[in-house]
Order: structure tokens, then sequence, then C-alpha cells
């Protein structure tokens, strides 16, 4: 079944099936023996997703007043094997008197609740066959903004939840736009998020118009004002920026769009047509005049990521997560069955400067200078009381430990300033998910490492999810509390301080 798929728009299926395996097709069926790593492609367990235990003692009041939130894929209907079209649900830890509480309750799209009968085509599934259009799945990243909490995806099609119960609301974005970016860039002082979008006339995905807009929540719903536009060079199809950076003066955005794929490939989805384009292509918006320019760059990548950019000597200094354009590819189930190649997926990580001042280029370098520090990572966090800082010294990430790694199975603290990594975390069978900084009560006089990360962890040798409490200055595993389902892998949390939330990054 499972070849008949991978091949499904070629003969070899039926003739696979019809005669013996063709013997030159036998690497594949070894393939086939293996399966993904038990976090991915496995749904919740929601007859048993709420629970609470004790914390330690010495944690509880460092923790009281702490909530935080994870959005996972975490419904797979039958047919589903693309990771990131998992139906988007929410897992809500909250630490209050002592105890570790937490829930999981699943965003109630139309897929959701009749996906047997929605046209559901997603970046690796479908179109599959049915009556009504399922556009909705906002699985990838958190937005709290004012008192509201949303969850995102590239797409315009977020969704928004009650952040105490976890109840759907009907609330939408109006955008004039098709897409968004899952990580709208946020200035903490003046609480103002950008986005950025393709804005051709009629929400047209092939189109030379970039914009750059303010979101506003409103009681209902919540308004994308268009506050500057500029012209790219040529065309792109679904121009979208996974995740603009916003500084005190300028919001920064990587021009990133999808490309038809020569030839098409077997994957169900978007990503059977399209994949995406490793372009060169800045805009970088002013934010006293509103005026937006395009620069060119020195390296052809995809942005997965950028984390804490920042202003310095004329300089915006930007550090990126760089992706290719087979990284979407890694979500399927056959190719997260197989062995990773990590060079195949990413880029080494880089740090680009951009003289906005003088209109550019970009020039980009390695983010490690030394060979012995190049390690691959992803979801890249910071102590959110130092964004835009350009004295911040600190990011934490999830890394692949050695190049055989399945996946990120370990816990790094690098040195930004320094570029090297200080520290490093794992355990055998251990895989990791995004380790979120609890943020500060208030101010004060702390080193910016003197706090707590929070991740989800699963261990292949007992099949359990796990909430870990990590130091941020040596990494050192604090406690672990074992969760009563496995949480599937997933991108993006946030964590909130006395209601208090902050938006990744
Ligand atoms: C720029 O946009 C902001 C909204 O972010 C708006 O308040 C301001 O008036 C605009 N400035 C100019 C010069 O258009
Ligand atoms: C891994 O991917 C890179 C880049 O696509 C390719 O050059 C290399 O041959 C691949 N390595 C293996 C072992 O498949
Ligand atoms: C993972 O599970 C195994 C088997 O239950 C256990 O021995 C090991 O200590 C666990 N690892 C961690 C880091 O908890
Ligand atoms: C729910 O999870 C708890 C904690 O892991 C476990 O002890 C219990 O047996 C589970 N209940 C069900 C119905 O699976």
């Amino acid at each position: 079944m499972q070849r008949c798929l991978w091949f499904m728009s070629l003969p070899v299926c039926i003739l696979g099936l019809a005669a013996s395996w063709p013997t030159w097709l036998s690497f594949s069926a070894e393939e086939d023996a293996r399966q993904p790593l038990g976090y991915f492609l496995r749904a919740v367990d929601f007859s048993n997703s709420s629970s609470s235990a004790d914390l330690p003692e010495k944690l509880a009041a460092d923790l009281e007043g702490v909530t935080h939130y994870r959005l996972v894929p975490g419904i797979f209907p039958d047919g589903m094997h693309f990771h990131f079209d998992g139906l988007a649900t929410v897992v809500k830890f909250s630490f209050s008197k002592g105890r570790l509480t937490w829930t999981a309750r699943p965003y109630e799209s139309g897929a959701e609740k009749h996906f047997h009968s929605c046209i559901f085509g997603g970046t690796g599934t479908g179109p599959t066959l049915g009556i009504y259009p399922c556009l909705t799945n906002p699985v990838v990243n958190l937005l709290p903004i004012e008192d509201q909490l949303w969850l995102t995806t590239d797409t315009s099609k977020w969704g928004r939840v009650d952040p105490e119960t976890l109840e759907t609301l009907p609330d939408e974005v109006e955008v004039e736009s098709t897409v968004l970016n899952a990580h709208p860039a946020c200035d903490p002082s003046s609480k103002a998020c950008f986005v950025q979008y393709n804005c051709g006339s009629n929400r047209q995905p092939f189109t030379n118009q970039a914009c750059v807009g303010q979101l506003l929540p409103a009681a209902q719903g919540m308004r994308t004002v268009e506050i500057s536009r500029v012209e790219l060079p040529s065309r792109k199809l679904i121009q979208h920026s996974h995740s603009p950076c916003v500084t005190q003066s300028y919001v920064v955005s990587k021009i990133d769009s999808f490309t038809p794929r020569d030839p098409l490939n077997g994957n169900s989805g978007v990503l059977r047509f399209l994949h995406q384009a490793e372009d060169d292509l800045w805009l970088v918006m002013d934010r006293k005049t509103n005026k937006s320019t395009i620069l060119r760059g020195s390296v052809n990548f995809v942005n997965n990521h950028f984390w804490n950019c920042y202003e310095m000597d004329g300089n915006i200094v930007l550090d990126s997560v760089a992706a290719t354009e087979d990284y979407l590819d890694n979500y399927f189930e056959k190719n997260l069955a197989a062995e990773r190649n990590w060079t195949r997926l990413f880029h080494p990580a880089l740090r680009c400067f951009l003289p906005a001042a003088t209109g550019g280029p970009v020039s980009c370098e390695k983010f490690f200078t030394k060979d012995d520090d190049a390690v691959i990572f992803d979801y890249p966090t910071f102590n959110p009381a130092f964004k835009m800082n350009p004295e911040y010294k600190y990011f934490y990430a999830i890394a692949a430990k050695a190049p055989t790694s399945r996946w990120f199975d370990e816990l790094i603290k690098v040195n930004a300033q320094t570029r090297s990594v200080e520290h490093a975390w794992s355990a055998p069978g251990i895989y990791l998910t995004e380790a979120d900084f609890i943020p500060w009560r208030e101010g004060g006089h702390r080193p910016e490492d003197d706090g707590m990360l929070l991740s989800v962890l699963y261990n292949t040798t007992s099949d359990q999810s796990s909430l870990g409490i990590f130091s941020a200055a040596t990494l050192a595993l604090l406690h672990q509390q074992p969760l009563s389902s496995v949480i599937p892998f997933h991108a993006h949390g946030i964590v909130c301080v006395d209601s208090r939330c902050y938006p990744n990054p």
C-alpha cells in the first residue's frame, strides 16, 4: 500500500503488484520497513489528555503563575502522510500552587469536524475528495496579541482560541492576500505587530507586489492594515515570509516564494507541484517613513527562522536558520522514516548584515566561525527581555548531535557574540522540541541566562513524552514530568507569566 502511494502516478505500482517486486526497487522496500520516530504522524491521545502532578518544592515558587502553550499537529486522519498537515491542537501547561496541570484540545476547524466530507488541500496532503473546502488548519505558531490568543500559519487562515479554556472562537483575520506569516514581527515596547505578504490585485498569488501590514485586533476578528507597498523586480509565486523581523527602526523580511517543480513528483498536496525557491531578495521597511526597499543579498536560501535581530553600527544584524528548497519534503512519512540527510534540509546557519542606511546589499556569512561548532540546529529561542538588544548574548536551539542523528536530539546554548556553542544537553534515545525561555516577572539586574527553559521531550525507549524543565544557564535538566500522551513533534510554543504573554520570537 505504502509503495503504491509513493509511486502512485507511475505504472511501476501496478507492475509491482501484478508481478514480483522489481529487484531494482528493493532499496525502497528496505526503507519501508523503517518507521518514523514515534512522535511523528502520531495523534494526541485525547481520551487521556488532561492531568496534573506535584512540582518539586524548589521549583514551585519560580514557576508560580507560568502558563505555557504549544501548538501541535495532533490529529492525523487516514490518508494523511505529511506531518505538518496534522490538525491543529493546543496543549496548555499551567503552573500553580505547586502543581503542573496540562491539557490538550483540538482547534475545531471544518477539517477537524468533518474531515471525510472535506476538500482538504494541505502542504503534503490531498486535495481529498469531498464536498466542502476545508482550508483552515493553523498549526505552526501562537500569537498573543492584546488579550487574544491566535493560532498562526503562513496562510491567511489563522484561528483564535480562548486562552483559558482553549475553546475555538469563530474569529478570522482580514487581509488582502492568501498568505500571512506564522511569526509576525512584534515590537515589545510599542506592542505593534507587523506582517509581510504578497498583495496583488484580487489576492492572486503570482505578483510583483509586496506589502507590509500591521495587525489590529478587534473584539471580533483581526484586521491587517497595509502600511507599506513595494514592487519586486519580477513576479513571484506565493511570496511569503515565514518569519519577518523587527528592530527599533526597521521591519525586515526575506522575500521567499514557491517555484514549480520540474519534474513533478509522487507527493500529494502543494509539494507535488511546487517547492520553495532559494532566493536572495530582502525587503526592509523604515518605520519612520513606512517606506520599503528591496535589497539583494549575497547568498540564496530559504529563511526558516530569524531570531533576535538588532541594529549595530549602521547595520541590521539578522541571524537565520537557512533551509533548502527541499526542506519541507522532509515531513513526508516516507522521508521521516528514512535516514536523515541534514545537508539536504539545511544550509549552515547564517549571520547577515543589512546596511539599511546605505541601501544594501545584504551580506551573509556562516554564523559559526569555527567548524567544530558548526552544528545544524533549528527552532531558536532567547530571553525575550533582550529582544532587539545588540548586547544580547545567548540563544537556545535544538540541534542534530551527529550527522547520523535521526532528528533533533540535543539542546544547545549558543553565545551569539563569540558565535560558539557554550553548553549542550542530550540523553540516549531522547528527541526534543523547541525550548522556550520562561520570561522574567520583571526586569531587574539579573544575568541574561538566569532562568529556565521548557521543552517537550520524547523518549524512544519508553515511547513516552515528558515536559522537561532546564536551567537556561547550564542546560541541566532540573525536572522531568512524564505526560499521559505522546505529544507529536511540533514547531512552536509561547510562555506567559502572570497572564502577560510573549510572542515567538
Ligand atoms: C506608518 O505606519 C504607522 C502604523 O504602523 C502609522 O501609525 C504611521 O502614521 C505611518 N507613518 C507614515 C509616515 O505613514
Ligand atoms: C545529501 O544531500 C546532499 C545535498 O542534496 C547531496 O549532495 C548528498 O549526496 C546527499 N548525501 C547522501 C548520503 O545521500
Ligand atoms: C527513557 O526511558 C528509559 C526506559 O524507561 C529510561 O530508562 C530512561 O531513563 C529515560 N530517559 C530519560 C532521559 O528520562
Ligand atoms: C492516563 O494517564 C495516566 C498517567 O500516565 C495513566 O496512569 C492512566 O492509566 C491513563 N489512563 C488511561 C485511561 O489511559
